[in-house]
C-alpha cells in the first residue's frame, strides 16, 4: 500500500502515521524503507504484525506494545468459536518472542491477557480485545501529550538539544517521549537547534529523526554517533534528551545502543542528560538495570548497509541493540506524571 492510496484518509505530503486501525485492519508505516519511501502496509495477520516488530518496520518500545495489542486483537477476527483460547495464547507466545528489552511489549500483552480472560466467554471476544487495544493506543497519545508538556519544566533557555535513536511520533502511539520534549519545547519558542545522533547500526537517527524532525520544521543536523564528544567540548549542546526501553525501579535505563555512551560523554563535560519515557516503560519488577535483558542484533545489519555488503561474511560481530545507562548519570527522568531526580524509586509511581 503506497502512501497515494491513502490520501482518501487525510494524509497530505508533510503528514504521516506510524500506524493506524482502519475498516478492522491494522495498517503501519514500512519504517526500513524511510526516509526514501514511505509504504504503508495493511494486514489482519498477528503473525504479519510480529514479523514487522522483528524486522523493525515497527519499533520503537510504545509503538511496539500498541501492536502487539492491535495483533492480539487481530489473532481472533477469524479464529471459530471452540478455538479461541488456543489461538490467542498461541499469539501471545509468537509476540512474546519477538523483542526482548522494550517492556512496552510485555505491558500491552499482560494488559491483553488480563482482557481475554475476564471476557474468555463473550461472544464477540475480537470486539472487546479490540477496544483495549485501542484504549492502550489512545493512553499512549495522552502519555506524550503529558511528557511534552512535563518536558517543558527542563529548559532553562533556548536551547541547543542532542537526541538519539528516535523517539517521535515513528516511535510510540501519539507524538513522542524525547522528540515531543523536542517538539513542544520547539512550539513554545524554545528550541534553537537539535542535533541528532546517525545512531548506527540501523541509523534511526539518520533516517527517522532527521525526517520527523524535518516533517516538523525543526532545524537539525545529522551527526555520527563519535561526534557527540567533540560537540560537547565545544559547548555546543544545552541538553541531551533521550528515549527508554526499560527503566527499573532505580532509574537505570535501557536505550538504543550508544545511549550510555553518550550519558558518560555529557557527565565529564557537565551537560545535563535527560531520560523522556512514558509511566509504562518503568518496569516495577526489576530493582535495577542489570536484570534488564538486551537484544543482540543479526552481523548482517553491522556488516550491510542497505542491503548492500560492507564486510566480508567471515567477520564475527558484536551487535548489542541496547545498552543500560546507570541511574546516577541521568539527570532526570521526564514521565507523564513529572520530571524525577537522581536518587529515584519509581515504586509508588
Ligand atoms: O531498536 P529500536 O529502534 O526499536 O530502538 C528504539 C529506541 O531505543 C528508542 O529510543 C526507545 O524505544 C524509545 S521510543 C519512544
Amino acid at each position: 500500500m503506497k502512501n497515494s492510496n491513502l490520501s482518501g484518509r487525510g494524509l497530505s505530503g508533510t503528514d504521516y502515521f506510524s500506524l493506524d486501525f482502519v475498516n478492522d485492519n491494522f495498517v503501519f508505516l514500512n519504517q526500513t524503507k524511510l526516509p526514501l519511501s514511505e509504504i504503508y502496509i495493511e494486514t489482519e495477520s498477528y503473525d504479519r504484525i510480529a514479523e514487522a516488530i522483528e524486522r523493525l518496520e515497527v519499533r520503537g518500545a510504545p509503538l511496539i506494545g500498541i501492536s502487539a495489542a492491535y495483533a492480539l486483537a487481530l489473532s481472533l477476527k477469524n479464529a471459530s468459536a471452540n478455538k479461541t483460547e488456543e489461538v490467542f495464547n498461541s499469539a501471545v507466545e509468537r509476540l512474546s518472542r519477538t523483542r526482548p528489552t522494550a517492556v512496552n511489549l510485555f505491558y500491552a500483552i499482560e494488559e491483553m491477557k488480563k482482557t481475554f480472560s475476564t471476557n474468555k466467554d463473550s461472544k464477540d471476544i475480537y470486539s472487546v480485545l479490540l477496544k483495549r487495544a485501542k484504549e492502550i493506543h489512545n493512553e499512549d497519545i495522552e502519555k506524550c501529550r503529558r511528557i511534552g508538556e512535563n518536558g517543558l519544566k527542563i529548559f532553562r533557555k533556548k536551547s541547543t538539544i542532542l537526541t538519539h535513536c528516535n523517539t517521535g511520533k515513528l516511535a510510540t502511539g501519539g507524538e513522542g517521549t524525547a522528540f515531543n520534549v523536542i517538539k513542544t519545547g520547539f512550539e513554545k519558542g524554545l528550541v534553537e537547534f537539535v542535533y541528532a545522533d546517525e545512531t548506527r547500526p540501523l541509523l534511526q537517527g539518520l533516517r527517522l529523526t532527521s525526517f520527523e524532525l524535518e516533517k516538523n520544521s525543526i532545524p537539525f543536523a545529522v551527526q555520527s554517533d563519535s561526534s557527540a564528544a567533540a560537540l560537547m567540548k565545544e559547548g555546543k549542546v544545552d541538553f541531551v534528551v533521550v528515549g527508554a526501553d526499560r527503566i527499573a525501579l532505580n532509574g537505570d535505563t535501557a536505550n538504543k545502543i550508544g545511549t550510555y555512551n553518550l550519558a558518560i560523554n555529557a557527565n565529564f563535560h557537565n551537560v545535563p542528560f535527560y531520560v523522556a519515557a512514558p509511566t509504562t516503560t518503568i518496569d516495577k519488577k526489576i530493582a535495577n538495570g542489570d536484570e534488564i535483558k538486551i537484544e543482540f542484533r543479526s552481523k548482517n545489519e553491522l556488516t550491510s548497509i542497505n542491503e548492500q555488503k560492507i564486510a566480508p561474511e567471515t567477520y564475527s560481530v558484536y551487535s548489542p541493540a541496547f545498552d543500560v545507562t546507570p541511574a546516577h548519570l541521568i539527570t532526570g527522568i521526564i514521565t507523564d506524571k513529572d520530571v524525577y531526580f537522581f536518587p529515584y524509586n519509581f515504586l509508588n509511581e
